[in-house]
Protein backbone atom coordinates (compact mmCIF):
# COMPACT_ATOMS: atom_id res chain seq x y z
CA UNK A 1 0.00 0.00 0.00
CA UNK A 2 1.31 3.20 -1.23
CA UNK A 3 1.74 5.92 1.35
CA UNK A 4 -0.79 8.46 2.07
CA UNK A 5 -0.58 11.95 2.91
CA UNK A 6 -3.82 11.82 4.36
CA UNK A 7 -4.49 15.64 5.91
CA UNK A 8 -1.73 17.38 5.38
CA UNK A 9 0.22 18.82 2.43
CA UNK A 10 3.17 16.86 2.10
CA UNK A 11 4.75 14.11 3.67
CA UNK A 12 7.29 15.95 5.28
CA UNK A 13 4.99 17.96 7.31
CA UNK A 14 2.76 14.75 8.23
CA UNK A 15 5.96 12.92 8.91
CA UNK A 16 6.38 16.10 11.74
CA UNK A 17 3.61 15.04 13.07
CA UNK A 18 4.17 11.73 13.65
CA UNK A 19 6.75 12.77 16.16
CA UNK A 20 4.75 11.74 18.89
CA UNK A 21 3.65 8.69 17.75
CA UNK A 22 7.11 7.43 17.14
CA UNK A 23 8.63 8.40 19.93
CA UNK A 24 6.06 6.78 21.77
CA UNK A 25 6.82 4.07 20.40
CA UNK A 26 10.47 4.01 20.48
CA UNK A 27 9.78 3.70 24.55
CA UNK A 28 7.58 1.02 24.35
CA UNK A 29 9.33 -2.33 25.51
CA UNK A 30 12.21 -0.35 26.08
CA UNK A 31 11.91 1.67 28.90
CA UNK A 32 10.85 -0.03 32.50
CA UNK A 33 9.65 3.39 34.80
CA UNK A 34 9.24 0.75 37.75
CA UNK A 35 12.48 -0.12 37.92
CA UNK A 36 14.47 2.77 36.02
CA UNK A 37 15.68 0.07 33.83
CA UNK A 38 16.62 0.52 30.17
CA UNK A 39 16.04 -3.25 27.46
CA UNK A 40 17.66 -3.14 24.55
CA UNK A 41 17.77 -6.92 23.84
CA UNK A 42 18.72 -7.02 20.15
CA UNK A 43 22.49 -4.65 21.15
CA UNK A 44 23.39 -8.39 22.76
CA UNK A 45 25.40 -6.49 25.67
CA UNK A 46 25.99 -7.69 28.96
CA UNK A 47 28.09 -5.85 31.85
CA UNK A 48 30.86 -7.66 31.04
CA UNK A 49 31.18 -6.53 27.33
CA UNK A 50 29.86 -2.79 28.40
CA UNK A 51 32.99 -2.70 30.25
CA UNK A 52 35.31 -3.32 28.00
CA UNK A 53 34.34 -0.63 25.66
CA UNK A 54 36.81 1.85 25.40
CA UNK A 55 35.80 4.40 22.80
CA UNK A 56 32.48 4.79 20.44
CA UNK A 57 33.04 5.99 17.25
CA UNK A 58 29.69 7.61 15.74
CA UNK A 59 29.69 7.37 12.42
CA UNK A 60 26.87 8.59 9.68
CA UNK A 61 25.90 11.11 7.24
CA UNK A 62 23.53 13.88 6.91
CA UNK A 63 20.92 14.00 9.54
CA UNK A 64 21.66 11.09 10.97
CA UNK A 65 25.41 12.63 11.44
CA UNK A 66 23.52 15.48 13.68
CA UNK A 67 21.72 12.73 16.10
CA UNK A 68 25.13 11.46 16.31
CA UNK A 69 26.42 15.01 17.83
CA UNK A 70 23.89 15.04 20.44
CA UNK A 71 24.76 11.20 20.93
CA UNK A 72 28.07 12.11 21.80
CA UNK A 73 27.12 14.09 24.62
CA UNK A 74 24.69 11.65 25.89
CA UNK A 75 27.37 8.86 26.07
CA UNK A 76 30.25 10.71 27.86
CA UNK A 77 27.98 12.62 30.45
CA UNK A 78 25.92 9.53 30.96
CA UNK A 79 28.11 6.60 30.41
CA UNK A 80 31.33 8.36 30.88
CA UNK A 81 32.76 6.72 27.44
CA UNK A 82 34.71 8.55 25.10
CA UNK A 83 32.67 9.03 21.95
CA UNK A 84 34.23 10.85 18.55
CA UNK A 85 31.26 11.41 16.38
CA UNK A 86 32.51 11.06 12.37
CA UNK A 87 30.95 11.73 9.52
CA UNK A 88 30.91 8.13 7.31
CA UNK A 89 33.16 9.45 4.23
CA UNK A 90 35.94 10.66 6.37
CA UNK A 91 36.25 7.73 8.59
CA UNK A 92 36.23 5.57 6.07
CA UNK A 93 39.43 7.14 4.59
CA UNK A 94 40.92 8.42 7.02
CA UNK A 95 42.87 5.14 8.86
CA UNK A 96 41.35 5.62 11.92
CA UNK A 97 42.43 3.99 14.97
CA UNK A 98 40.35 1.62 15.75
CA UNK A 99 40.75 -2.08 17.86
CA UNK A 100 38.49 -5.20 19.73
CA UNK A 101 37.65 -1.85 22.82
CA UNK A 102 36.24 0.38 20.01
CA UNK A 103 32.98 0.40 19.28
CA UNK A 104 31.85 1.44 15.58
CA UNK A 105 28.15 2.88 16.03
CA UNK A 106 26.81 3.60 12.65
CA UNK A 107 23.31 5.88 12.53
CA UNK A 108 21.01 5.92 9.24
CA UNK A 109 17.64 5.89 8.33
CA UNK A 110 17.73 3.74 5.47
CA UNK A 111 20.94 1.11 6.27
CA UNK A 112 21.92 1.58 2.84
CA UNK A 113 23.77 4.35 2.76
CA UNK A 114 26.86 4.20 0.71
CA UNK A 115 29.31 5.37 2.75
CA UNK A 116 28.34 4.78 6.32
CA UNK A 117 28.20 0.54 5.12
CA UNK A 118 31.59 1.40 3.83
CA UNK A 119 32.62 2.95 7.39
CA UNK A 120 31.39 -0.47 9.02
CA UNK A 121 33.62 -2.09 7.06
CA UNK A 122 35.96 -0.16 8.12
CA UNK A 123 35.32 -0.80 11.53
CA UNK A 124 34.52 -4.72 10.98
CA UNK A 125 38.33 -5.10 9.26
CA UNK A 126 40.20 -3.26 12.42
CA UNK A 127 38.05 -5.76 14.70
CA UNK A 128 35.68 -3.27 16.12
CA UNK A 129 32.35 -4.12 17.78
CA UNK A 130 29.45 -3.07 15.59
CA UNK A 131 26.53 -1.74 16.15
CA UNK A 132 23.54 0.55 14.82
CA UNK A 133 20.77 2.64 14.82
CA UNK A 134 18.26 2.07 11.67
CA UNK A 135 15.19 3.10 10.76
CA UNK A 136 15.13 0.39 8.09
CA UNK A 137 14.42 -3.10 8.97
CA UNK A 138 16.50 -5.66 7.46
CA UNK A 139 18.39 -3.27 5.61
CA UNK A 140 22.82 -3.51 5.56
CA UNK A 141 23.30 -1.30 8.23
CA UNK A 142 21.14 -4.03 10.18
CA UNK A 143 22.33 -6.98 9.04
CA UNK A 144 26.44 -6.26 9.44
CA UNK A 145 25.95 -4.85 12.55
CA UNK A 146 26.78 -7.55 15.91
CA UNK A 147 23.96 -5.32 17.97
CA UNK A 148 21.19 -2.95 16.72
CA UNK A 149 18.16 -0.65 18.18
CA UNK A 150 15.62 -0.07 15.80
CA UNK A 151 14.28 3.17 14.92
CA UNK A 152 10.30 3.36 15.60
CA UNK A 153 10.04 5.96 13.27
CA UNK A 154 8.35 4.07 10.49
CA UNK A 155 8.50 4.67 6.43
CA UNK A 156 10.02 8.13 6.04
CA UNK A 157 9.25 9.49 2.64
CA UNK A 158 10.11 12.63 2.59
CA UNK A 159 13.58 13.60 1.10
CA UNK A 160 14.83 15.56 4.11
CA UNK A 161 14.40 13.43 7.37
CA UNK A 162 12.86 14.54 10.96
CA UNK A 163 11.13 11.28 12.42
CA UNK A 164 14.04 9.32 11.83
CA UNK A 165 16.41 12.50 13.37
CA UNK A 166 14.21 12.72 16.99
CA UNK A 167 14.07 8.32 17.30
CA UNK A 168 17.51 7.92 17.06
CA UNK A 169 18.24 10.82 20.04
CA UNK A 170 15.96 8.90 22.33
CA UNK A 171 17.83 5.48 21.38
CA UNK A 172 21.25 7.10 21.94
CA UNK A 173 20.08 8.49 25.22
CA UNK A 174 18.36 4.98 26.08
CA UNK A 175 21.91 3.58 25.25
CA UNK A 176 23.48 6.17 27.55
CA UNK A 177 21.98 4.83 30.48
CA UNK A 178 22.30 1.33 29.66
CA UNK A 179 25.61 1.56 29.40
CA UNK A 180 25.89 3.60 32.20
CA UNK A 181 24.16 1.15 34.23
CA UNK A 182 25.88 -2.17 32.91
CA UNK A 183 29.58 -0.16 33.89
CA UNK A 184 28.32 1.20 37.13
CA UNK A 185 29.29 4.77 35.88
CA UNK A 186 25.40 5.91 37.45
CA UNK A 187 24.04 5.85 40.77
CA UNK A 188 20.29 4.54 41.29
CA UNK A 189 19.24 7.58 41.92
CA UNK A 190 21.13 9.51 38.30
CA UNK A 191 19.45 5.87 36.91
CA UNK A 192 15.74 6.54 38.20
CA UNK A 193 15.90 10.22 37.37
CA UNK A 194 16.79 9.80 34.03
CA UNK A 195 14.31 7.60 32.75
CA UNK A 196 11.62 9.09 34.70
CA UNK A 197 12.47 11.75 32.07
CA UNK A 198 11.76 10.14 28.91
CA UNK A 199 8.56 9.28 30.05
CA UNK A 200 8.16 13.20 29.15
CA UNK A 201 9.57 13.53 25.49
CA UNK A 202 5.71 12.56 23.75
CA UNK A 203 4.40 15.09 25.06
CA UNK A 204 7.31 17.27 25.03
CA UNK A 205 7.34 17.01 21.50
CA UNK A 206 3.40 17.58 20.97
CA UNK A 207 3.18 20.66 22.65
CA UNK A 208 5.76 22.22 20.14
CA UNK A 209 3.11 20.56 17.37
CA UNK A 210 0.83 22.12 18.62
CA UNK A 211 2.05 25.69 18.38
CA UNK A 212 2.59 25.05 14.32
CA UNK A 213 -0.32 28.10 13.94
CA UNK A 214 2.39 30.74 15.36
CA UNK A 215 5.23 29.35 13.25
CA UNK A 216 3.79 30.04 9.95
CA UNK A 217 3.74 33.91 10.13
CA UNK A 218 7.50 33.72 11.00
CA UNK A 219 8.13 31.79 7.82
CA UNK A 220 6.08 34.50 6.02
CA UNK A 221 8.37 37.33 7.44
CA UNK A 222 11.67 35.16 6.68
CA UNK A 223 10.54 33.39 3.49
CA UNK A 224 12.45 35.77 1.53
CA UNK A 225 15.70 36.05 3.37
CA UNK A 226 18.91 35.26 1.65
CA UNK A 227 21.17 34.12 4.46
CA UNK A 228 20.45 32.66 7.72
CA UNK A 229 22.97 31.66 10.85
CA UNK A 230 21.78 29.56 12.91
CA UNK A 231 23.58 29.09 16.46
CA UNK A 232 23.58 26.83 19.73
CA UNK A 233 25.65 25.88 22.11
CA UNK A 234 26.31 22.62 24.64
CA UNK A 235 23.50 19.76 24.19
CA UNK A 236 21.60 22.15 21.48
CA UNK A 237 24.82 23.02 19.09
CA UNK A 238 24.27 20.08 17.09
CA UNK A 239 20.50 21.00 16.56
CA UNK A 240 22.10 24.75 14.98
CA UNK A 241 23.41 22.28 12.55
CA UNK A 242 20.15 20.07 11.68
CA UNK A 243 18.25 23.52 11.73
CA UNK A 244 20.38 24.82 9.19
CA UNK A 245 20.70 21.74 7.03
CA UNK A 246 16.76 21.46 7.37
CA UNK A 247 16.74 24.88 5.99
CA UNK A 248 19.09 24.57 2.85
CA UNK A 249 17.69 21.27 2.10
CA UNK A 250 13.99 22.23 1.11
CA UNK A 251 14.32 26.20 0.97
CA UNK A 252 17.23 26.79 -0.95
CA UNK A 253 18.15 29.46 1.61
CA UNK A 254 21.64 29.80 2.45
CA UNK A 255 22.06 28.75 6.45
CA UNK A 256 25.08 28.60 8.15
CA UNK A 257 25.51 26.72 11.55
CA UNK A 258 28.09 27.74 14.33
CA UNK A 259 28.92 26.98 17.92
CA UNK A 260 27.80 29.75 19.54
CA UNK A 261 31.15 30.29 21.07
CA UNK A 262 33.17 30.53 17.62
CA UNK A 263 31.04 33.63 17.01
CA UNK A 264 33.79 36.19 17.91
CA UNK A 265 36.52 34.16 16.18
CA UNK A 266 34.69 35.16 12.87
CA UNK A 267 30.75 34.60 11.66
CA UNK A 268 30.08 37.88 13.78
CA UNK A 269 31.89 39.75 11.15
CA UNK A 270 29.05 38.72 9.09
CA UNK A 271 25.90 39.81 11.28
CA UNK A 272 24.37 43.31 10.10
CA UNK A 273 20.79 44.16 8.97
CA UNK A 274 20.63 41.63 6.53
CA UNK A 275 21.70 38.77 8.25
CA UNK A 276 19.13 37.11 10.35
CA UNK A 277 20.26 35.04 13.24
CA UNK A 278 18.75 32.27 14.97
CA UNK A 279 19.76 31.33 18.23
CA UNK A 280 18.87 28.39 19.81
CA UNK A 281 18.68 29.43 24.14
CA UNK A 282 16.27 26.79 26.10
CA UNK A 283 17.09 26.85 29.46
CA UNK A 284 20.16 24.85 29.55
CA UNK A 285 23.41 24.88 30.96
CA UNK A 286 24.80 27.09 28.51
CA UNK A 287 21.39 29.49 28.39
CA UNK A 288 23.36 32.69 30.22
CA UNK A 289 26.34 32.24 27.22
CA UNK A 290 23.59 32.31 24.38
CA UNK A 291 21.51 35.25 25.61
CA UNK A 292 24.77 37.59 25.33
CA UNK A 293 25.25 36.17 22.02
CA UNK A 294 21.89 36.96 21.06
CA UNK A 295 22.49 40.70 22.53
CA UNK A 296 25.83 41.03 20.53
CA UNK A 297 23.95 40.06 17.43
CA UNK A 298 21.19 42.81 18.12
CA UNK A 299 24.03 45.35 18.98
CA UNK A 300 25.25 44.68 15.21
CA UNK A 301 21.79 45.29 13.62
CA UNK A 302 20.78 41.43 12.60
CA UNK A 303 17.04 40.77 13.08
CA UNK A 304 17.40 37.75 16.11
CA UNK A 305 15.14 34.76 16.11
CA UNK A 306 15.29 32.81 19.08
CA UNK A 307 14.06 29.28 20.20
CA UNK A 308 12.68 30.05 24.12
CA UNK A 309 11.50 28.22 27.01
CA UNK A 310 7.86 29.13 27.62
CA UNK A 311 7.90 31.63 30.86
CA UNK A 312 11.17 33.06 29.48
CA UNK A 313 11.13 36.84 30.62
CA UNK A 314 14.69 37.90 28.87
CA UNK A 315 14.16 36.85 25.16
CA UNK A 316 11.27 38.54 24.80
CA UNK A 317 13.42 42.05 25.39
CA UNK A 318 16.33 40.56 22.60
CA UNK A 319 13.99 38.63 20.12
CA UNK A 320 12.12 39.82 16.84
CA UNK A 321 10.60 36.06 16.73
CA UNK A 322 10.56 33.53 19.45
CA UNK A 323 9.41 30.00 18.81
CA UNK A 324 8.14 29.03 21.92
CA UNK A 325 9.41 25.54 23.40
CA UNK A 326 7.98 23.62 26.46
CA UNK A 327 10.77 23.71 29.81
CA UNK A 328 12.17 20.51 30.04
CA UNK A 329 15.51 18.75 31.18
CA UNK A 330 17.77 20.40 29.53
CA UNK A 331 19.72 16.71 28.24
CA UNK A 332 16.37 16.28 26.09
CA UNK A 333 16.30 19.74 24.81
CA UNK A 334 17.69 18.83 21.82
CA UNK A 335 14.57 16.51 21.06
CA UNK A 336 12.26 19.62 21.83
CA UNK A 337 14.57 22.17 20.39
CA UNK A 338 14.33 20.47 16.83
CA UNK A 339 10.78 20.79 16.31
CA UNK A 340 10.25 24.62 15.99
CA UNK A 341 12.98 24.18 13.43
CA UNK A 342 11.42 21.89 11.33
CA UNK A 343 8.13 22.85 11.45
CA UNK A 344 9.99 26.98 9.88
CA UNK A 345 11.81 25.06 7.50
CA UNK A 346 9.08 22.92 6.31
CA UNK A 347 6.47 26.35 6.14
CA UNK A 348 9.13 28.54 4.24
CA UNK A 349 9.54 25.89 1.69
CA UNK A 350 5.81 25.29 1.21
CA UNK A 351 4.94 29.25 1.35
CA UNK A 352 8.31 29.42 -1.14
CA UNK A 353 6.25 26.70 -3.79
CA UNK A 354 8.97 24.44 -3.46
CA UNK A 355 8.90 20.28 -4.38
CA UNK A 356 9.20 20.01 -0.23
CA UNK A 357 8.95 16.02 -0.67
CA UNK A 358 11.62 15.98 -3.07
CA UNK A 359 14.20 18.79 -2.98
CA UNK A 360 16.06 19.28 -6.10
CA UNK A 361 19.66 17.87 -6.58
CA UNK A 362 18.84 15.49 -3.02
CA UNK A 363 17.98 11.93 -2.33
CA UNK A 364 16.58 9.98 -0.20
CA UNK A 365 19.09 7.25 0.25
CA UNK A 366 22.55 7.82 -1.39
CA UNK A 367 23.63 4.57 -1.68
CA UNK A 368 26.55 5.56 -4.40
CA UNK A 369 29.75 6.91 -3.27
C1 LIG B 1 20.52 11.76 2.42
C2 LIG B 1 19.17 12.27 2.89
C3 LIG B 1 19.30 12.83 4.31
C4 LIG B 1 19.90 11.79 5.24
C5 LIG B 1 21.22 11.24 4.71
C6 LIG B 1 21.67 10.01 5.48
O1 LIG B 1 21.39 12.83 2.25
O2 LIG B 1 18.71 13.28 2.03
O3 LIG B 1 18.03 13.22 4.79
O4 LIG B 1 20.10 12.35 6.51
O5 LIG B 1 21.08 10.82 3.35
O6 LIG B 1 20.78 8.98 5.22
P1 LIG B 1 20.60 7.72 6.14
O7 LIG B 1 19.56 6.87 5.43
O8 LIG B 1 21.92 7.02 6.21
O9 LIG B 1 20.15 8.19 7.47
Amino acid sequence: VAAEKGEFRHFMQKEIHEQVRALTDTLAGRVDFDNGKIRLPQLNLDAEGAKKIKKIIITACGTAAHAGMVGKIYLERIARIPTEVDIASEFRYRDPIVDADTVVLAISQSGETADTLAAMEEGRQRGAKLWSIVNAIGSQAMRVADGFISMQSGPEIGVASTKAFTAPLVDLFMLAVLLGDLRGTLSEKERFDLVADLRLVPDLVGRCLDREDEIIPIARKMKDAAHMLYLGRGVNMPIAYEGALKLKEISYIHAEAYPAGEMKHGPIALVDKDMPVLAIAPLDPWYEKMISQIEQAKARGGSTLVVATEGDTRVPDLADHIFWVPKCPWLLSPIVTVIPLQMFAYHIAAQRGLDVDQPRNLAKSVTVE
